[in-house]
């Protein structure tokens, strides 16, 4: 059997890093990025016409809109650029598109006051980018027939190639021995690039459309992943100190009690969220080779 074409946009930041390494072996993927890529292709989400060219040529079965403007305080900021790049653009690659649509969505839809949240919980954005990824969501489930929209939160990877992550700036501080301050009152569920490209997998062969909530095991703050980070990596946890999210003053309010719930795709697809230790200690693993 043929396999599917998946245009994935935004290929090149670092979830689609992941996505294109586990994903190649199963599909024929097509990777766009704004600036390009080594052989990708330069895709700018906002550009109407280039993208329905773009897809017209490539005919994918498959969309994974991996594109976004994820700075959440560059959002808080510029409003309306986050507004082009995350709702419109989502409504620019769905025109004219009619295969499956997957959306990468995150828990700052909801407020924060009451997580780990379910599908079926109220959302309430308290930032921009979180109102312009719900605006998204909403406009998906109402205009686009087989979409599939996956809430993640608190995404990190770890490669030799990787520029920026949270873990690549614990370690790297930690290891030039820099003390470090991590948020203690900021809780969710951290997730691998590595575990959400697998979900993805999945949604892509079953077909799964509508909404999923997906995040690996532990609900932790981000200082106690900080400190789970030390001892898998074995740096010296006393150079991380905590403190509040209001000591930060920026520009766009972050939920604080988040994190998701995965009972919903752990029942109908059967995944298995992994601990955030063991996607730790696999990490430490893939960068010695
Ligand atoms: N990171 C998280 O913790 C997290 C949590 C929940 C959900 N998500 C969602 O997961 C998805 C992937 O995020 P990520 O962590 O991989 O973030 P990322 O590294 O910032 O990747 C986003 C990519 O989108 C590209 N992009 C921005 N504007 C574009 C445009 N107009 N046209 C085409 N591409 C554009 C960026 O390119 P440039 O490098 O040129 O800007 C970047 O490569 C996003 O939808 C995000 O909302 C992320």
């Amino acid at each position: 059997m043929r396999m599917k074409n998946v245009l994935i946009t935004g290929a090149y930041g670092q979830l689609g890093e992941a996505c294109i390494k586990y994903l190649k072996s199963y599909f024929n993927i097509i990777p766009a990025g704004r600036y390009g890529g080594n052989k990708g292709i330069q895709l700018d989400i906002t550009d109407a016409h280039s993208t329905r060219q773009m897809i017209k040529k490539h005919n994918p079965q498959v969309i994974l809109n991996l594109a976004a403007m994820t700075n959440v305080d560059g959002c808080e900021t510029d409003p309306k650029m986050a507004e082009a790049i995350n709702v419109n653009g989502v409504k620019i690659l769905c025109d004219g598109f009619d295969g499956h649509f997957i959306q990468i969505s995150t828990d700052y839809v909801f407020d924060g006051n009451a997580g780990p949240y379910s599908e079926d919980d109220e959302t309430n954005p308290i930032s921009v980018y979180g109102k312009t990824k719900l605006a998204a969501d909403d406009w998906l489930s109402a205009n686009h027939e087989k979409t599939t929209i996956l809430r993640a939160n608190v995404v990190y990877g770890y490669t030799n190639r990787t520029k920026a992550s949270f873990v690549k700036w614990v370690v790297d501080s930690l290891t030039d021995e820099k003390p470090i301050r991590v948020v203690d009152d900021q809780w969710n569920n951290p997730t691998w690039t590595e575990s959400i490209a697998s979900v993805i997998n999945e949604l892509i062969e079953k077909e799964a459309f509508g909404l999923y909530h997906y995040g690996d095991k532990d609900h932790l703050n981000r200082y106690e992943f900080a400190l789970l980070i030390a001892k898998v990596f074995d740096l010296d946890a006393s150079l991380i100190s905590p403190i509040s999210t209001s000591e930060l003053n920026q520009p766009a309010p972050r939920p604080l009690r988040s994190g998701l719930k995965t009972e919903k795709i752990e029942s109908e697809l059967g995944i298995i969220p992994k601990s955030v230790e063991t996607c730790l200690q696999e990490i430490r693993k893939q960068l010695s080779k």
